[in-house]
Formats: C-alpha cells, structure tokens, sequence
C-alpha cells in the first residue's frame, strides 16, 4: 500500500503510519502543486491532503488507485466531493479536535481587536510607553456586547458557550434551531437579518458552500451596526473581502479580526494596511494538542481504509 503526504505533519503519527504503508512525503515547506499531486498521486491508494490542497475532478482522475483522501483540516471545501464519491474513494476530515482551539483563537481575535493588542505591543516594544494615560489606546469593552454567532456547529457553539463567562447575550444562525442546546447558554435562533442588526460581534462559523460564498458583502455591511466587529475564522470566501476592506475604511463597521483569507494567501492590499483589524496567517488550530490530535486522527482514517475498514472520519461514504 502506497501514501502520499503533501505535506511533514507534527507528532508520532507519520512514524505510527510508515509501519503500516509505504509512505511518500514531500518534506518541503511549501504545498505541493496540482501537476505535483497528479504525479505523485498515480500510484497512491491514500493521499494525506492540507486544506491548501485543490483537489478537483482532474486530480481525482489522475490517481486511479486512490481509496481515501485523508483531509488534514475540519473544512474539506478544497475537495470534489462528487467525484471522489463517484469513484467510491473515502474523503475524511479531522472534527472535534480541533474544535476548542478554534474557538480560543477566535476569542483571541475579539480581545486583540476590541483592546488594541497588537498596535500596543508594538508601541511598547517601540519603547514609546513614556508613562499611564487616561486615553492611551481607548479600546471597547467586549462584556456584556451581543455575539452573533453565523453557524451553530461544534465550532459555533463552542465559540458561543465561551461567552457565559462575559456576560454577552448569544444570537445564532444555523438551518435548524438548536433548541437543547439553546437553552444550556440562553442562547436565542435568529433570522440573518436580526443577527446583522443586532449583534456586536458577528463570527463566521459555517461551512463553505456555493450558498455560503460571499456570505457577508457590501449589502451586509451596511446593515450592521457602526460599532459592530466581524470575526472570521471560518473560511475566507464567506467574506467579499474587496467590501470588507471599503466597509472598514469608510467606517461602516468598527473592525475585523480575520483568520482566513478570500484568496488565501494573498490579502487584500487594503486589508492590510487598516489600523482597524487584526489579520493573523489562518492559525486557527495551531496548538501542538491540536495539530497533534490531528495528524493522529488523519493517520487513523488512513489505516482503517488500508485494512479495509470504514474510517471514522468519513464524510462521503
Ligand atoms: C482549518 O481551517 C480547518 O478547516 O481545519
Ligand atoms: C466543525 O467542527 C464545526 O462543526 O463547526
């Protein structure tokens, strides 16, 4: 049995797979190309893929021998699910896991932008820090603001339980209401439109989709309120990213803290220069537990296919 792994993953769990496959692994920093993939795909019955991986119709046809791609990421939008489905090959994903390290960074994008958290680090390193102000970077509290939360999936809702401890009423979007789980954190199922309106902070937690595509747009910004933040560690594309950018600097919003980018990895020019957000280099689940968890249960998917069994992970078949 052969695999191939785009990319060095952390942990044992590679050495745990080597024992029972022989495994091709591009030891590079960098992503492997789509000719690379197809290449080194051909004689693959696994691929260990990143969510930087495109894996269309045309890669999936390159690798005849192919039972199971093994997505390192919860998201799997950069996979033709249709087609592997069609040729019976397994596309798992790494859920849960990675869920609560998703929500602290998304927390931690609500604090270093409401608080200044960057900007004032750097001013200090700058050694510009000359003594206590009554209005040295006056930034807006987060207790007790409304949290619209746009996806009520593990993410979601961990990013909203998180928010008891504040004090922050809990608005929620999702197709079905969560009414169990609802009731744990007096949580309340709103229309799009109300969340928009209403909530302080707005934080992207649905899946990518052709109905999620520029989920959020110009439309949408102007709805907001002018003191709202938008939190995206979801998906890039779920942002017009162009709008965001004009949104930010005509004021039409107060901030953005952004994980995820619309043509990843390259931002918005805009974007980048605003004072107002705080842009981070999609580390959402960049903990060591995290990443090791991960890799383990990618490992996992793989091997279960291998010894002919259904992985845990599927989200296909
Ligand atoms: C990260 O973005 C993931 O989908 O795991
Ligand atoms: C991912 O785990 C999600 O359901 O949000």
């Amino acid at each position: 049995m052969k695999v191939l792994v785009t990319r060095n993953l952390p942990g044992t769990a590679l050495a745990r797979l080597k024992k029972f496959a022989e495994v091709e692994l591009n030891i590079e920093d960098r992503d492997l190309s789509k000719a690379e993939i197809m290449k080194l795909g051909f004689d693959k019955d696994a691929i260990i893929t990143m969510l930087s991986n495109v894996i269309d119709a045309e890669v999936i046809a390159a690798c005849p021998k192919l039972k199971i791609i093994a997505n390192y990421a919860v998201g799997y939008n950069n996979i033709s699910i249709e087609q592997a489905t069609k040729r019976n090959i397994y596309v798992t994903n790494t859920p849960d896991v990675l869920t609560n390290s998703t929500a602290d960074l998304t927390w931690a994008l609500m604090f270093a932008v409401t608080r200044k958290i960057v900007e004032a680090d750097k001013f200090t390193r700058d050694e510009k820090f000359t003594g206590w102000s009554p209005e040295l970077f006056l930034g807006t509290d987060i207790f007790g603001k409304t949290l619209g939360i746009v996806g009520a999936g593990r993410i979601g809702r961990a990013v909203a339980e998180r928010a008891l401890g504040f004090k922050m009423p809990v608005l929620y979007t999702s197709r079905k209401s969560k009414s169990e789980w609802e009731k744990t954190i007096n949580a309340k199922h709103v229309s799009m439109q109300e969340l928009l309106e209403q909530a302080d902070f707005i934080s992207l937690h649905t899946a990518l989709t052709t109905e999620t595509n520029h989920l959020l747009g110009a439309r949408e910004f102007e709805i907001m309120k002018k003191t709202a933040y938008v939190i995206n560690t979801g998906r890039g594309q779920l942002i017009d990213e162009k709008a965001l950018a004009e949104a930010l600097e005509n004021g039409s919003i107060a901030g953005a803290g952004l994980d995820v980018y619309e043509m990843e990895p390259k931002i918005n020019d805009k974007l980048r220069k605003l004072s107002n957000t705080v842009i981070l280099p999609h580390i959402g689940s960049a903990t060591i537990e995290t990443r090791n968890a991960m890799a383990n249960m990618v490992v996992n998917n793989v091997i279960a296919v291998l010894e002919n069994k259904h992985p845990e992970q599927s989200v296909n078949i």
